[in-house]
């Protein structure tokens, strides 16, 4: 779907997010929700915002679970997404403090896989994810799945690409300052959720976009996997989507 501009587009997606919450609330069931960070959901969680402040949304049924965590970064870090997450969301929200769930960045390596498959089974005993929403990383990733990450990758601590550490060298001052690694929800732990909205805006999104969409499924973009997922939509503004 392709709007003219990433605002309008976000609000549309952030409803989208609301009715899920209002139906499942009607239902006395939890919502499962995969957040993303980056500054491609920004807009989204401002609406969101809006909507609990101005029209009762309440995020009292709201189950989150956060797609990745640079490691080693504390959660008071600046930088981390935890801390992203909390500013643009958590704060403003009266989601409950324990049905917030993102990657723990300071887990001790050899702890790190007892810590990854504690992950995945939070999220299965939350019943699966209701709907993920994703940005994309100019190399193809989701979450942070970088080429080369399988279809069947759960989550996992992983090194970031070059291209990646490029990207976020201007938000840490330096690329030698970047995290050279982060543990990620894998593709597979992605592709369970039975809805998923990738969103992307930008000229600077437009090669990539093309590739993921119109190129051949490969673990080199492990975005190409989500063309088989019977669910999913790109939503997209006219730059991110001018070479398609
Ligand atoms: C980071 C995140 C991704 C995000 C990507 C794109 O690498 N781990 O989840 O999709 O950046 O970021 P932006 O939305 O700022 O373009």
């Amino acid at each position: 779907e392709i709007f003219n501009t990433a605002s309008e587009a976000s609000i549309l997606v952030a409803q989208e997010i609301a009715q899920l919450i209002a139906s499942k609330r009607s239902q006395n069931k939890i919502c499962v929700l995969g957040l993303a960070t980056g500054s491609s959901p920004i807009k989204v969680y401002e609406e969101l915002v809006r909507m609990h402040r101005e029209e009762n949304l309440s995020f009292s049924n709201v189950v989150t679970f956060n797609l990745d965590e640079y490691y080693a970064l504390k959660k008071e870090n600046h930088h981390s997404y935890h801390y992203f997450m909390h500013e643009h969301l958590f704060i403003h929200i009266d989601i409950k403090p324990e049905n917030i769930n993102i990657p723990d960045g300071i887990v001790p390596i050899d702890a790190l896989k007892d810590y990854c498959i504690a992950y995945e089974n939070e999220i299965k005993n939350a019943g699966g994810l209701d709907f993920q929403l994703l940005g994309i990383g100019r190399t193809g990733h989701v979450g942070f799945n970088e080429p080369g990450s399988h279809i069947n990758s759960g989550t996992r601590i992983i090194t970031l690409d070059h291209i990646t550490k490029v990207d976020a060298s201007s938000d840490f001052n330096g690329i030698e300052n970047v995290p050279k690694r982060a543990i990620t929800m894998g593709v597979s732990t992605i592709l369970k959720s039975k809805r998923i909205v990738l969103m992307a805006w930008g000229q600077n999104k437009a090669d990539i976009i093309n590739r993921t969409t119109q190129g051949e499924i490969s673990s080199e973009i492990p975005a190409t996997f989500l063309q088989n997922h019977t669910n999913t939509t790109f939503v997209l503004d006219q730059s991110a989507a001018s070479e398609l």
